[in-house]
């Protein structure tokens, strides 16, 4: 399967965007705590990671924890912040040893200092990478992002193009995600990267994200190769 995909170039998204949502239902249902399928839902992270890198997806965006997610109980919160203290930085370094860079986008000032530190420890680790990339998305919004761009603009006061504006954002300089994933049963993009969502195709999964498999993975991709991406032509233009 992933030889077939990677031969059939169009057929694999450049950049997959994933929102992973039904960590706590999952959890639930298993009359476990949250944070257990919070701690479940970042092993399967890490797994679908290595499995896209290696199918020659090129870029990953990962919806972690929303701005939105802080109104959470602090006690929920806690839980995610010692996940990313205790295995954050080792997982990362088995994905990114693939020569990944790893990006934290959203406003990690709203993060615990020694989290922080954690998150641009990791990044500046692999800030000589180019060419693939893991935007981890943490304390992130998509209109808080499209509001910081526009004020770094206004700073510059030159006038914009989309591709200048582009720029500005987190994701400046990657290629807009084409397929997005949400997982969980909800069909909604709850803030997640409204300006780079414009073409992306969108595929909506029933699973909790705990049990989103790499064979689900690749049912997604493959049920993105068989779109068509007209971008506003007809098909006869293609
Ligand atoms: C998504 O799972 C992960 C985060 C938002 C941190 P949820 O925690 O939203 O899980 P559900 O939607 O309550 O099942
Ligand atoms: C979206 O999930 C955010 C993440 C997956 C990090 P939510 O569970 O926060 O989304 P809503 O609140 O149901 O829209
Ligand atoms: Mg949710």
């Amino acid at each position: 399967m992933a030889g077939r995909i990677i031969e059939e170039d169009k057929k694999l998204p450049a950049h997959i965007a994933l929102i992973m949502d039904g960590n706590g239902r999952w959890a639930k249902k298993r009359l476990m705590p949250r944070s257990f399928g919070h701690k479940k839902g970042m092993e399967r992270m890490i797994g679908l990671m290595e499995h896209a890198f290696d199918m020659g997806v090129r870029y990953m965006t990962v919806y972690a924890l929303s701005t939105e997610n802080l109104k959470r109980p602090q006690e929920e919160l806690n839980g995610l912040f010692d996940l990313i203290r205790n295995h954050f930085s080792q997982y990362m370094s088995r994905i990114c040893a693939r020569g990944v860079r790893l990006k934290i986008i959203g406003d990690i000032s709203l993060l615990p200092p020694d989290v922080q530190e954690i998150l641009r420890d990791s990044e500046q680790k692999t800030s000589h990478y180019e060419g693939k990339g893991i935007n981890v998305a943490l304390c992130y919004g998509a209109r808080a992002e499209i509001v910081r761009a526009a004020n770094l603009a206004i700073e510059r006061g030159e006038p914009l193009t989309e591709a200048s504006f582009s720029e500005l954002l987190y994701t400046g300089g990657q290629p807009d995600p084409d397929l997005i994933i949400r997982t969980g049963k909800e069909v909604r993009l709850s803030n997640f990267l409204l300006w780079q969502a414009a073409y992306a195709e969108l595929y909506f999964s029933d699973k909790m994200f705990p049990e989103f498999t790499d064979s689900d993975l690749e049912k997604a991709i493959e049920w993105y190769g068989a779109r068509t991406r007209r971008f506003g032509k007809t098909d006869e233009q293609l």
